[in-house]
């Protein structure tokens, strides 16, 4: 979404302008024109060729150049920009936004921006919790400047606290959203089922799979970046979520899941259900940890689990669109195409762990398509899960 925007990253004087540097490789590397505009202090922080090599362009940080005698003019800047990021935003920079100070080139730029502009904060917790941060912040907030609030966390200073600027991949993925929201799914809401479940034995043990929840991460960041509004219901796993965009609903059994599943599926426009849910759970779970002094372990009774993707296929209403996913080992699109009908899905995404470098764990996947209006299967080649991602929404999108 940040491909063709023209972006001004304002840079204020404070450590945190080391991560500004990042946050310029994160939004060229989306697609985005970034022009950089420093503050003569930023420049004691961080070397301006860093950013220009960047960037593209030359550095912005005085009214004039002094070796060209050029004026660097703040309104065609203004003009330009799609959107104006200040990062770190010291309390200083903040303060003069506030009250329409003017005195370098980075504020001035800021009084000519008609584009949306952000702010990420970055200071030493004391300045942060002073009444007159919070003053200048609720400002500019009421200006309709999008504060990009800062962590609590370790400080430069050696202290901790509020005040550590929030991560360069967060502000780019702020960033990407704010541009997605005209992006083609826009206005949609998507439910994706993601991660393993685990089924609980006694207090330590429970029954799980090797589903790592990449493809469905995928998916969530990918229709977040086309503008949906993605709730995503994730068993248990390591990844994080970028996107704001993205709701996640941290569930543990497929009886859990199955019931954050239905609360979205009721307002959900498209529901992608990539989770591998156990098919059985304990019938009962063990209050104590089971010991091993026992010179057998008989069995453990096991009851079936609801099946998440055929309970919503027997709820779907016109319009809803039900995505399944298979993993098989054999006859991977004949059992697609069978599971397509039994759980009442519109298309189902069959990958076969047959095929190297598909399935659990990989940062690739393999797949077929298979839609139930139509009788063969569109086969994609070897892609990463990215590109996967985005082929099984452009797919949707025929739907
Ligand atoms: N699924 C689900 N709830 C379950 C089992 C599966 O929502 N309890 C969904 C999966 O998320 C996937 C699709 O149904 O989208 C197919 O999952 P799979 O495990 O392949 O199907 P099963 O019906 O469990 O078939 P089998 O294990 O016999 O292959």
């Amino acid at each position: 979404m940040l491909k063709g925007k023209n972006i001004i990253l304002g840079i204020s004087g404070g450590i945190a302008a080391y991560k500004s540097v990042v946050l310029l490789r994160q939004l060229v590397k989306g697609g985005a024109q970034v022009q950089v505009v420093m503050t003569p202090n930023a420049r004691e922080f961080i070397q301006p060729v860093t950013l220009s090599s960047l960037s593209q362009r030359p550095v912005v940080t005085e009214f004039f150049s002094a070796n060209t005698g050029e004026w660097h003019s703040h309104v065609a800047l203004g003009e330009w920009a799609d959107a104006m990021i200040v990062a770190p935003a010291t309390a200083s920079t903040l303060a003069k936004m506030a009250n329409g100070v003017a005195d370098n080139m980075l504020v001035t730029t800021y009084l000519s921006a008609r584009c949306p502009v952000f702010v990420a904060p970055a200071m030493d917790l004391d300045m942060m919790a002073h009444p007159t941060t919070a003053r200048n912040l609720a400002t500019l907030a009421a200006d309709g400047v999008h504060i990009i609030e800062p962590e609590t966390g370790e400080l430069a200073s050696g202290l901790s606290g509020r005040g550590r600027m929030e991560e360069p991949e967060r502000i780019a993925a702020v960033l990407d959203a704010f541009f997605a929201s005209d992006g083609p799914l826009a206005g949609k809401k998507v439910l994706i089922t993601a991660g393993p479940t685990y089924e609980r034995i006694d207090p330590v043990r429970f029954i799980g799979n090797f589903s790592t929840g990449k493809m469905g991460y995928a998916i969530a960041e990918e229709a977040a970046s086309r503008g949906a509004e993605v709730t995503l219901v994730s068993g248990p796993t390591a990844l994080s979520v970028s996107s704001p965009r993205i709701r996640r609903v941290d569930v543990e059994s497929a009886r859990e899941m199955l019931a954050a599943a239905q609360e979205a599926f009721e307002t959900a426009d498209i529901a992608i259900m990539t989770a591998a849910v156990a098919d059985y759970a304990p019938a009962h779970v063990f209050d104590s940890k089971i010991k091993r002094e026992k010179a057998e372990f008989d069995s453990i009774e096991l009851v079936k689990n609801p099946d998440i993707a055929a309970t919503l296929g027997r709820a779907k209403r016109p319009g809803q669109v039900l995505v399944g996913f298979a993993l098989e080992t054999d006859h991977a699109v004949a059992n697609g195409r069978d599971k397509l009908a039994r759980k009442n899905l519109d298309m189902i995404v069959v990958n076969s762990l047959a095929d190297k470098g598909a399935g659990f764990g990989t940062d690739t996947n393999k797949i077929s398509i298979i839609s139930a209006g139509s009788d063969t299967p569109a086969d994609y080649p070897l892609k990463s899960k990215k590109a996967v991602a985005a082929d099984i929404l452009d797919f949707i999108a025929t739907l």
